[in-house]
């Protein structure tokens, strides 16, 4: 017999084609409600899963008794307990490395298009008006040689740091949990704390994993810190933000603006007030979404499944 896969978000054609040849396939290509009872009921008979973004916690895995591994279609995996797999010998893995590029332009997108003003010229010019009649109130600020502040040097954080050093000619500051030598070696990239980094820095960009340390890492004390013209770029989680303290912030001039990529809800209500702001460039969590990227991450994501079904020890294994 087969074994039984359940795929819950959307996988190339052909990658959902080499997993039927070995596995029966259960295919929930849209968000799952993992109350939902259809999706419940393959669970119980499941051995894999294969998504992002669903929580898998107690509640799930006490529906799934067959489950042999979890393959995150992500580089987070803050919607997976750990500690819960664990105890149940299941394995869990992620996508790491194939992203990093392709994120990092996504953050830099973010950074020029606050610090240019790009979403609000769009809109100004759409709706008839030409730069003739743009006074200072519609003006950008620079961005090349401006001090950018990256907190979590990882491989994003690094990928951001080459962009940043050899495009813009920017003076890099860091906060990490461990100093990193190939960024101060590539990047000159300077490591201080966390306080330093925010009060000197013309761009912050917070990208840690979520955990209970970086948890509200943000919060009104460290906004407050901020210069009054600086831009806050949150690629990581949003619940790493404080963002009723983001929107205390933006409606006080604390700081300039904002580009986000993450939210503390997700999807985020359509009326939350982070999406009325015009100093707020908005985007749904899509730092990894080139059709090349997310074909590579689902082609990673299922070469960790089939190895898991099969009983060998998948390639990205999540350890922590
Ligand atoms: C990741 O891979 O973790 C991205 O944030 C998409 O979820």
């Amino acid at each position: 017999m087969k074994p039984k896969v359940v795929v819950y978000r959307p996988v190339p054609a052909d990658l959902l084609q080499e997993l039927q040849q070995t596995c029966e396939v259960k295919y929930f290509p849209k968000w799952e409600d993992p109350r939902d009872p259809l999706f419940v009921a393959e669970l119980k008979t499941a051995h894999g899963l294969l998504g992002s973004g669903l929580p898998i916690n107690q509640e799930l895995l006490e529906q799934a008794p067959l489950l042999k591994i979890v393959s995150n279609i992500s580089v987070g995996y803050d919607n997976l307990d750990l500690a819960e797999l664990r105890q149940r010998n299941i394995w869990a893995t992620n996508t790491p490395g194939v992203l990093d590029e392709t994120t990092a332009d996504a953050i830099f997108a973010l950074v020029l298009a606050a610090a240019r003003r790009i979403p609000e010229l769009d809109s100004y010019m759409k709706a008839g008006h030409w730069r003739e009649m743009i006074g200072e109130e519609l003006f950008g600020v620079d961005v090349h040689h401006k001090t950018l502040g990256i907190i979590g040097m990882g491989n994003i954080g690094k990928a951001i740091a080459k962009r940043a050093h050899f495009g813009f000619d920017m003076p890099i500051l860091y906060h990490n949990r461990s100093r990193n030598q190939e960024a101060e070696r590539d990047f000159q990239a300077v490591y201080c704390e966390l306080d330093e980094l925010l009060g000197k820095a013309d761009f912050v960009c917070l990208m840690t994993p979520h955990t209970p340390e970086t948890d509200k890492l943000m919060g009104e004390r460290e906004f407050g810190l901020m210069k009054k013209t600086a831009i806050f770029i949150n690629g990581s989680r949003g619940k790493n933000v404080d963002e009723q303290a983001l929107i205390k912030a933006l409606q006080n001039n604390w700081i300039r603006g904002a580009g986000l990529d993450v939210y503390e809800q997700e999807p985020i209500d359509p009326t939350h007030p982070l999406l009325t702001m015009p100093n707020v460039v908005t985007v749904p969590h899509i730092g990894s979404a080139t059709q090349e990227t997310r074909y590579q991450m689902a082609r990673l994501a299922v070469d960790n499944l089939l190895k898991g079904i099969n009983g060998l020890t998948p390639p990205n294994l999540i350890t922590a």
